[in-house]
This record gives structure tokens, C-alpha cells and sequence, in this order.
């Protein structure tokens, strides 16, 4: 689909790390509304539009129907997976219901829906899943996510799943990426404990908000894995770190998932296949070190 000054989109979660990134990028090309729950934030450019999805129900239609968006980039959830784990109705009502009310609301109006998903729809044993895998999540986060991808799918069968893996960068002033937190903590002078054992393609959010808008380019529909060019534990992309922002690697505490009690069970290798992102789009996502580097580019940890 051709993006154009009269195509008008809206980004659900605008106020978070890839809302706040891709409506940003969006809007100097097209007319943005990017809608905030709790951070009443939107970048520069961006109407913005208060939305709760926990909320009344006919809300989600009612923002849709004024809007009148001719592509809607679904990115709002509830991110956290212990939070999930510990408030099940919310992340089922935020992350599954909300996401089938919009996806009949976007059917209704017959406008492209992309909705954000997750590695974590995975167990992990195995790892480099692609799409035909079958999914097994391990945690409330991971379930509710999937149900969002099945109600996306039923109610407008001509969405995108764009299922993306953590995330790193610098997004919205509102909400930390891994990255953020882990520099917030060396330029304290604290050490930070990282896994050595659980897998990921971590991915640069301008990477992951260009994809999604190459995507919709090409009109892609069904599920796609939209992860960075490099698999790494946590504790991998740390040692990348104190490279490209020069801190020392002392700063890095290695541990095992085992060491480490979170209400929310963690898949140990939930890396994901993006060749089929690739072949489509002809877009590759940085590896690491370009990724970091493209990131430390635009921001001072001073
Ligand atoms: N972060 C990752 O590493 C990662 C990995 C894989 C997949 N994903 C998926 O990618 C998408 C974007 O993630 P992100 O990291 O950019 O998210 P994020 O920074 O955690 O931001 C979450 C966004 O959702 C909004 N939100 C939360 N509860 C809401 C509610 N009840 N009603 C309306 N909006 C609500 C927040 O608004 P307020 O802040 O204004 O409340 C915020 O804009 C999500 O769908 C996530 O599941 C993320």
C-alpha cells in the first residue's frame, strides 16, 4: 500500500518505546494519531488521543470510528510479563480483548491492521522458530499475546502479525528499553546481573518501525518474525554494550535464569527465524554492534 500525505494512520501506544518511534517516523510522511493511557505523551507532530483498552468496551470503536484510519499500527499492551502474571484479567482484557474489538472495528472500516506480538508466544525449547512453529507460551504475558494474534487474525483476516523480540533503543521519554535500563544502572555505577542462558534476537526500535512500515508497503498479511540480524543472551548483548558506550565489563554480573525468581517463567531460547521478514520486505534489521552503534549515535549517557 502506498503511504501517502492523505493516508491516515493511527499507532495504538504512541506514548511507549516503538508507538512513540514509528508515529514519530510516520509523521513527517502521512496524518498520525497515536493514542497514551497513562502517559499523556506523543512525539512532536503526533495528534495525540487519550485511549484506555482496559476501559468500556465501545470506546476502541468510538476512537476508530472518529479517527477513521486507513491503517492502524496496534502496538499498546500490557508489556510487562510479571505484571501479566500477576494481574491476569487486565493483560487478557488489554492484550487479547481489546486487540479483537479493534480488529472488528479496523475489518468494519477495512483498514490495514498491523498488531505487535512476541517471541515469548514460544517455549523456548528449541529456538530459531519460524512462522509455521507452533507456539507454547510459558507465561500469562506470552498466552495473552497469542489469543491477541488469534483475534486479530478471525476479525480481520487480512492483518499483519508482526511477531518482534526484545526491544532496545531509545524510544518514548515514558518507557525504559532494556538498553535504557542498563545504562541508567552503569552510569550509577551499578553493577546489573544478565542471563547467560536465555536466547534472543534483540532488534533497534527504528529497525523494528521500519519494518513494519516496509511491511505495509508491500501489503504482507499473516504472521511474520521481526527480530534483529543476531541471536545473543542478555548477557552477550551487555558485553556489546560496554563496548559501544565504553563502560568496563566488570559491570556485568552473569547468572542463569535458575539464579533468578520471577513470577513469569522465561523461555531459554525464543530466537526467531526472520527470513521469511527479509525475502519479503528486502529489509535486514542490524545486527548488534551496527544497532548499538546506530543507537549511542543518537543519545548521551551523560
Ligand atoms: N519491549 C519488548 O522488548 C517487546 C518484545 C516483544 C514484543 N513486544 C510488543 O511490542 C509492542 C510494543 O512494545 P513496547 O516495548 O513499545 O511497549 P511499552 O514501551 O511497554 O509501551 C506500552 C504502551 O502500551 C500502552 N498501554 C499500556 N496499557 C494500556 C491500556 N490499558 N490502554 C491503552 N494503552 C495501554 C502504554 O501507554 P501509557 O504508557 O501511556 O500507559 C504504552 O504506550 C507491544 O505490543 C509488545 O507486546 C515488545
Amino acid at each position: 500500500m502506498k503511504i501517502s500525505s492523505r493516508t491516515r494512520v493511527l499507532v495504538t501506544g504512541a506514548s511507549g518505546s516503538l508507538g512513540w518511534v514509528l508515529s514519530g517516523a510516520l509523521a513527517s510522511r502521512c496524518k498520525v494519531t497515536g493514542t497514551y493511557c497513562s502517559h499523556q505523551l506523543v512525539p512532536d507532530g503526533v495528534e495525540g488521543l487519550e485511549l484506555d483498552l482496559a476501559g468500556d468496551p465501545g470506546c476502541i470503536g468510538g476512537v476508530v470510528a472518529s479517527v477513521k484510519p486507513d491503517i492502524i499500527v496496534h502496538a499498546a499492551a500490557v508489556t510487562d510479563p510479571d505484571l501479566c502474571e500477576h494481574d491476569v484479567k487486565t493483560a487478557f482484557r488489554v492484550n487479547f480483548e481489546a486487540t479483537h474489538e479493534l480488529a472488528l472495528a479496523a475489518a468494519q472500516r477495512g483498514a490495514r491492521l498491523v498488531y505487535l506480538s512476541t517471541d515469548l508466544v514460544f517455549d523456548g525449547r528449541r529456538g530459531n522458530y519460524s512462522e509455521s512453529d507452533q507456539p507454547r507460551p510459558l507465561s500469562v504475558y506470552g498466552m495473552s499475546k497469542l489469543r491477541g494474534e488469534e483475534g486479530a487474525l478471525t476479525a480481520c483476516p487480512g492483518a499483519l502479525v508482526a511477531r518482534s523480540t526484545l526491544i532496545y533503543g531509545f524510544g518514548s521519554p515514558s518507557s525504559k528499553t532494556f538498553l535504557s535500563k542498563l545504562l541508567e544502572v552503569f552510569c550509577d555505577g551499578r553493577r546489573m546481573q544478565l542471563f547467560t542462558d536465555q536466547r534472543r534476537n534483540p532488534i533497534l526500535v527504528e529497525d523494528l518501525a521500519e519494518a513494519i512500515v516496509c511491511a505495509l508497503k508491500k501489503d504482507l498479511t499473516g504472521i511474520y518474525h521481526v527480530g534483529g540480524s543476531e541471536c545473543a543472551s542478555r548477557y552477550d548483548f551487555g558485553k556489546v554494550v560496554c563496548r559501544v558506550f565504553g563502560f568496563d565489563e566488570d559491570l556485568l554480573v552473569p547468572v542463569t535464569m535458575e539464579d533468578a525468581v520471577f513470577p513469569a517463567r522465561r523461555p531459554q531460547d525464543a530466537t526467531l527465524n526472520i527470513a521469511r521478514l527479509v525475502e519479503a520486505t528486502g529489509f535486514t534489521p542490524s545486527g548488534l554492534l551496527e544497532g548499538l552503534t546506530r543507537a549511542r549515535s543518537g543519545h548521551s549517557t551523560q
